[in-house]
C-alpha cells in the first residue's frame, strides 16, 4: 500500500510538472479568453479583419492520434481531402487567435477536396472548385484542448477567380460533415465519426466574414475515434 501511494504521488508530481498538458476537454471557446470565432484572412492579427468563420471543430476528445498532423491528414483523405495541388497555391496562409495564450497563429495546413484521387486530385480541385479547409490548432498553455479548428467552404473554378461560392461556408461545412459521419477509412486506420451542431459560438450573417458571404451561425462539432 505504501509503495503504491508513493507510486501515484509520484505521478501526480510528474503530471503537475508538465506546463501545457493537454485538457479532457471538447474545446475552449475561443472568445472567452481574447480570440475570436472568425479568422483572419489577411494574415494579420487583428480581430477587425474580415475572416472565414471557423465552422467546424474536430473535438478535443477525439482520439488523440487524429489530432496530430499526420493523423489529421490520414482523416481529411478519408474523408476525401489531400495536401494541395503542388505548385497551384492560390492566396496567402490565414491566421486565427483560438483563446489559448497563443495569439494569432497561421494556419497550420491547408487541404482541398481530392476528387477520389490523393496525388493529383487536387489539382483538379484548383481548376474547377470544390471544398476546401485550413486548421487551426487550439494547444496554448490557457485553452489547451487540443482541439483542432477548421475553417471550410466551397470554392468556386479558376475562371470565377477562386473565390468563395455563394453560401459556400455553409455549403462547405455540410458537405465535409456529411463525408465524415459514421465510418470512413484510409491507408489502413478506421474512423468512426459523430457531429453535433453547435449555436452561439459564431454569429449568424455576415458581419466580419471575408467576401460577404452570410452564414447560418452552426459550428458544427465533431468527434472522430479510431477504431
Ligand atoms: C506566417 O506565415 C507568413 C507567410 O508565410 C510568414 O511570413 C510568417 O512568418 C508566419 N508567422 C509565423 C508566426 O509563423
Ligand atoms: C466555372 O464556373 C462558371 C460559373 O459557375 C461556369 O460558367 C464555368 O463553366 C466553370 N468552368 C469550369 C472549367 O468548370
Ligand atoms: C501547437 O500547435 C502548433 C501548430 O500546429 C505547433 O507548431 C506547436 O508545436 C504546438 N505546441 C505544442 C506545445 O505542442
Ligand atoms: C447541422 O445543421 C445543418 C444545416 O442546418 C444540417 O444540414 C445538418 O444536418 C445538421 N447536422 C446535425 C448533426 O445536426
Amino acid at each position: 500500500m505504501l509503495f503504491r501511494g508513493i507510486f501515484l504521488a509520484h505521478i501526480l508530481a510528474l503530471t503537475a510538472a508538465v506546463p501545457h498538458s493537454k485538457q479532457a476537454v471538447d474545446f475552449f471557446n475561443p472568445t472567452a479568453n481574447g480570440g475570436s470565432m472568425l479568422d483572419d484572412a489577411s494574415g494579420g492579427s487583428s480581430s477587425s479583419d474580415l475572416g472565414e468563420p471557423l465552422n467546424v471543430i474536430v473535438s478535443g476528445l477525439s482520439s488523440p492520434a487524429v489530432l496530430t498532423d499526420g493523423g489529421f491528414l490520414n482523416f481529411a483523405k478519408a474523408i476525401g481531402f489531400s495536401t494541395e495541388c503542388f505548385g497551384i497555391h492560390l492566396g496567402g496562409p490565414q491566421t486565427a487567435n483560438l483563446g489559448d495564450g497563443n495569439g494569432y497563429v497561421n494556419q497550420t495546413v491547408e487541404l482541398r477536396q481530392d476528387f477520389g484521387d490523393p496525388n493529383v486530385g487536387t489539382c483538379l480541385e484548383s481548376l474547377i472548385g470544390g471544398n476546401h479547409l485550413r486548421v487551426y490548432r487550439q494547444n496554448g498553455s490557457q485553452a489547451n484542448s487540443g482541439a483542432l479548428f477548421l475553417a471550410v467552404s466551397q470554392e468556386e473554378n479558376v475562371t470565377e477567380g477562386h473565390t468563395i461560392a455563394p453560401d459556400g461556408y455553409n455549403v462547405g461545412r455540410d458537405l465535409l460533415v456529411a463525408n465524415a459521419v459514421g465510418s470512413t477509412s484510409f491507408n489502413g486506420v478506421s474512423y468512426s465519426t459523430t457531429a453535433q451542431n453547435l449555436t452561439g459560438l459564431l454569429p449568424a450573417g455576415s458581419n466580419g466574414v471575408n467576401h460577404d458571404i452570410a452564414t447560418d451561425g452552426i459550428t458544427t462539432l465533431i468527434t472522430v475515434t479510431i477504431v
